[in-house]
C-alpha cells in the first residue's frame, strides 16, 4: 500500500520573478519557474551557488517581491497578495535574516526587539509573558535576564537567537531562514542549527533555510531542493540527494566538499547571468556529462542542446530535472 504524502503547507508552482534590466540589459529571470513543496514540520534546504535565485525565491514566498508569473499557495490557499492578507500571512510566516547585527536596531532592547512583531501585529494578550516564552523557546534563559541588554552586549550566537526569538513570538507555522548562520563562528554555527532542529521537533515548526552550503543542509534538512540559475532542479530527501545526487550539478557541487570521495568536479564555462539563460537544459553549457560525451552515449545529447525541462516538487523522494539522469544514465555512473 502506498501512502499519500501530507499536502504541502506552502507550494510554488512555475513561479517567476523577473526583473527589468537597467539601461537597456535584457531582463534578469532571476526564478524562472520553480516547482518547490514545503510540507509541515519538515527543514527544506534551499542550495546553489551564489546569484542562482535563492534570496528572491525566498522573499517572493513570503510576499515580499511580487511574482511575474506562477502561484504560491499556503495551507491549500492562494496567496492573497492584497495589503490587509499579507500582513496576516507574514504572521504565520516569518524571515530570519543572515546578519543579526543588520537585522536588529542597535538602540533596541532586547525586549523591545522581540516585542516589535507582537506590537505591529496589535496582539493583545500578555506581552510580557509572550516576549519571555519566544526568547526561552530560542534558548535564552532564563528570559528576563535578556530583556535590558542591548544587541553590542550580546555575542554573535545570542543576537542569531534574538532575531529567532522576534520570529517564533508571532508563533509562525514556517519560517524562512536565509544563511541564518552564515556569519556566525563554526563554533556557534552548530548551536543555531540544533535550535531549529529542536523547534521543528518541539513545535511542529516548518522551515525553509536557505544556504550555499551542502554540508550544512545534510546537518539539517529533511529535504534538499537544489537551485541552478532561477529553477530548482533536483529535489527530495537529504539522504537521497546527498548520497545519490542524480543531476550533474548536484553531483559537481558534492564532489568538491571537504569530505567528498571521488574526482573533483570543477565547473567550467561562464558564471550564471539570469539576464542570459541558455536555451536547452539551462546547465548544458558547463555540465560535465554533456562535456564527456556521457549525455551522447545515453542518447540525449540533442535534447540537452534544445529542449527545456522542469523539475516538479512534492510525491516521491526525488525528482531531477535532467534528460541524461531520466534516462536512468545517472544512477548506474554517478557514484
Ligand atoms: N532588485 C533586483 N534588481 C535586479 N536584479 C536583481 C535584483 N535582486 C536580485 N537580482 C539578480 O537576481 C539574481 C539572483 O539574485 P539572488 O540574490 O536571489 O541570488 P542568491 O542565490 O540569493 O545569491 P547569494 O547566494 O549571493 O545570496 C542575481 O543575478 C541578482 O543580480
Ligand atoms: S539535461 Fe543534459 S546538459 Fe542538462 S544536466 Fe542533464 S546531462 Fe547535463
Ligand atoms: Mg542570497
Amino acid at each position: 500500500m502506498t501512502t499519500t504524502p501530507p499536502a504541502p503547507l506552502l507550494s510554488a508552482r512555475s513561479l517567476e520573478v523577473a526583473f527589468p534590466g537597467r539601461r537597456g540589459a535584457a531582463t534578469a529571470r532571476a526564478v524562472d519557474g520553480v516547482d518547490l513543496d514545503i510540507r509541515r514540520g519538515e527543514i527544506v534546504a534551499l542550495v546553489g551557488e551564489s546569484g542562482c535565485g535563492k534570496t528572491t525565491l525566498a522573499r517572493s514566498l513570503l510576499g515580499l517581491v511580487p511574482p511575474t508569473a506562477g502561484r504560491v499557495t499556503f495551507d491549500g490557499l492562494p496567496l492573497d497578495r492584497s495589503g490587509r492578507a499579507l500582513k496576516a500571512y507574514r504572521k504565520r510566516v516569518q524571515l530570519v535574516l543572515q546578519d543579526p547585527s543588520g537585522s536588529l536596531n542597535p538602540r533596541h532592547t532586547v525586549y523591545d526587539a522581540v516585542a516589535e512583531g507582537l506590537r505591529i501585529h496589535g496582539y493583545a494578550g500578555d506581552e510580557r509573558a509572550a516576549v519571555s516564552g519566544a526568547l526561552a523557546r530560542a534558548g535564552l534563559r532564563p528570559p528576563e535576564r535578556f530583556f535590558l541588554r542591548y544587541p553590542h552586549e550580546l555575542s554573535g550566537g545570542q543576537r542569531q537567537r534574538v532575531v529567532i526569538a522576534g520570529a517564533l513570538v508571532l508563533e509562525p507555522e514556517l519560517i524562512v531562514a536565509d544563511e541564518p548562520v552564515a556569519s556566525l563562528d563554526a563554533s556557534v554555527r552548530g548551536e543555531i542549527l540544533a535550535l531549529l532542529l529542536r523547534l521543528r521537533d518541539e513545535l511542529g515548526l516548518s522551515a525553509l533555510v536557505v544556504t550555499h552550503d551542502l554540508g550544512l543542509a545534510w546537518n539539517i534538512a529533511d529535504r534538499v531542493a537544489v537551485m541552478y540559475l532561477g529553477r530548482v532542479v533536483e529535489t527530495g530527501d537529504v539522504e537521497q540527494i546527498l548520497t545519490a545526487p542524480r543531476h550533474p550539478y548536484t553531483q559537481a557541487l558534492l564532489s568538491v566538499l571537504p569530505e567528498g570521495d571521488g574526482e573533483p568536479v570543477i565547473l567550467t564555462g561562464e558564471p550564471p547571468d539570469p539576464s542570459r539563460i541558455p536555451s536547452g537544459c539551462r546547465f548544458h553549457a558547463r555540465c560535465q556529462v554533456l562535456a564527456s560525451g556521457e549525455a551522447e552515449r545515453a542518447g540525449v545529447a540533442d535534447a540537452c542542446r534544445t529542449t527545456d525541462l522542469p523539475v516538479l516538487g512534492g510525491d516521491g523522494r526525488a525528482q531531477v530535472a535532467c534528460h541524461w539522469a531520466a534516462a536512468g544514465a545517472s544512477v548506474t555512473t554517478a557514484g
